[in-house]
């Protein structure tokens, strides 16, 4: 596996200040108020990729930068650090959604519909499909974005998808044990194997992380274990997909191998958010996925009183969450998850990097990666307050200028 890319040398070599800042979220509780460190009447001032100073204005250092933003009083927050997402696909599953909001239930069966299309699709197609999502999300705020498998579920495929979604970001996850494909659905063990061994070792090469969709309809308890462990013998780093269609050992097994992450968390029991509580293993809740599966949410409130670091991810993928955007996702969790507006926040930005085990993004400290949103609203709670308006109107990514 590799490490996090490295802040470039080239990436906004020139200084600037953001400044008349109406409220600015650090992450940083040093720098201000609250968990969010907030400082309001701010400025910023983002310097070789990487933030040099962050305060209220009244003290910035005279002549810290060459560029002068003027925010007029609204929010700059860090960019959202978005761990959890399926970009490399072909084909869409309209026809699917359109069937659950008449009344179908989503399964994992549908998966394959995706397998299918992508596997037929050429390299150019995804390349071009990929990079448009990405460039989608960063234009809704993403600027750390956490990219999986589990369209390909061969051996070529899986490694095609992989150097796919190795041209967008470092955080590359190995999802080889999406679903059984096919021509595998009378001898899962058999492609449990082939996972394990050829795939891993075509793949392992090209990812950070492995992760494995432990659920009824794609795997259970022990070929979840079988697939970690496998993993981690090639220098990967586990993740899991638990407890998303009902209950069972997904959560437990996260714990026990100290995964960065549970993603999903819908349905657990106190054993399993106790032993969340007990570990550092982030809960990621996906709120699109429940949105567009017509399914009930986590409930966020139950993991943050007992402990439990919970991050926010979009879950883009054709099936269950067809969505890169953040702001959305805050939304739906204040709104139906009993999480605070700065609670949300908080989750999708260094909840985010928790779960991809980042500390240099997802907060405004000195020194953190210059990856900055710039809201058209005098506060970050305007995420959760005015559902539906894009109020991101400026991004910054190691300090260079993507949107706005
Ligand atoms: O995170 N849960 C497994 N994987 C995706 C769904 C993939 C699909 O339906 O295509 C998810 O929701
Ligand atoms: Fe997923």
């Amino acid at each position: 596996g590799q490490g996090p890319e490295p802040v470039s040398e080239a990436a906004g070599d020139r200084g600037v200040l953001i400044d008349r800042i109406g409220t600015l979220v650090t992450n940083d509780p040093a720098l201000g108020e609250g968990s969010l460190g907030l400082v309001r009447d701010a400025a910023l001032v983002l310097d070789g990729g990487v933030v040099a100073w962050a305060g209220p204005r009244s003290r910035v250092p005279e002549g810290a930068a060459d560029e002068r933003v003027d925010a007029g009083g609204r929010a700059v927050l860090p960019g959202f650090v978005d761990s959890h997402g399926h970009l490399v696909f072909a084909g869409d599953r309209t026809a699917e959604f359109a069937a659950r909001m008449s009344g179908r239930p989503y399964t994992a069966g549908g998966i394959r519909t995706t397998v299918a299309a992508t596997r037929a699709a050429p390299r150019d197609e995804l390349d071009r499909t990929t990079a448009a999502l990405v460039a989608e999300a960063r234009r809704s705020g993403t600027t750390t974005i956490e990219c999986k498998s589990g369209y390909g579920l061969t051996v070529a495929d899986e490694r095609r998808s992989l150097e796919v979604a190795a041209e967008h970001t470092a955080e590359v996850t190995f999802l080889g044990a999406h679903v059984v494909p096919p021509e595998y659905a009378d001898r899962p063990d058999d492609y449990v194997d082939l996972v394990c061994s050829a795939m891993l070792d075509a793949c392992a090469p090209v990812a950070r992380w492995i992760d494995v969709f432990c659920d009824r309809g794609a795997f259970d308890g022990d070929q979840t274990r079988a697939v970690l462990r496998a993993g981690a013998a090639r220098g990967l780093l586990p993740r899991v997909h638990a407890n998303q269609l009902g209950p069972g050992p997904g959560v437990q097994i996260a714990v026990e191998v100290d995964a960065a992450s549970a993603d999903h968390v819908t349905h657990v029991t106190d054993d399993d958010v106790e032993a969340l509580a007990s570990s550092r293993t982030v809960a990621t809740l996906l709120p699109g996925a429940e949105f567009s599966t017509r399914a009930g949410y986590p409930d966020a409130r139950r993991l943050i009183d007992a402990g439990v670091p919970v991050a926010l991810a979009a879950d883009c993928n054709p099936g269950s969450s067809y969505t890169t955007n953040m702001p959305f996702c805050i939304a739906v969790a204040v709104r139906d998850m009993r999480m605070t507006p700065d609670e949300a926040v908080w989750a999708a930005t260094l909840g985010g990097a928790r779960a991809l085990r980042r500390d240099d993004v997802g907060h405004l400290g000195v020194g953190a990666r210059a990856d900055v949103v710039l809201l058209d609203a005098p506060s970050h709670v305007h995420l959760s307050y005015r559902p539906g308006v894009p109020l991101v109107t400026g991004v910054w990514q190691a300090g260079r200028q993507v949107v706005g």
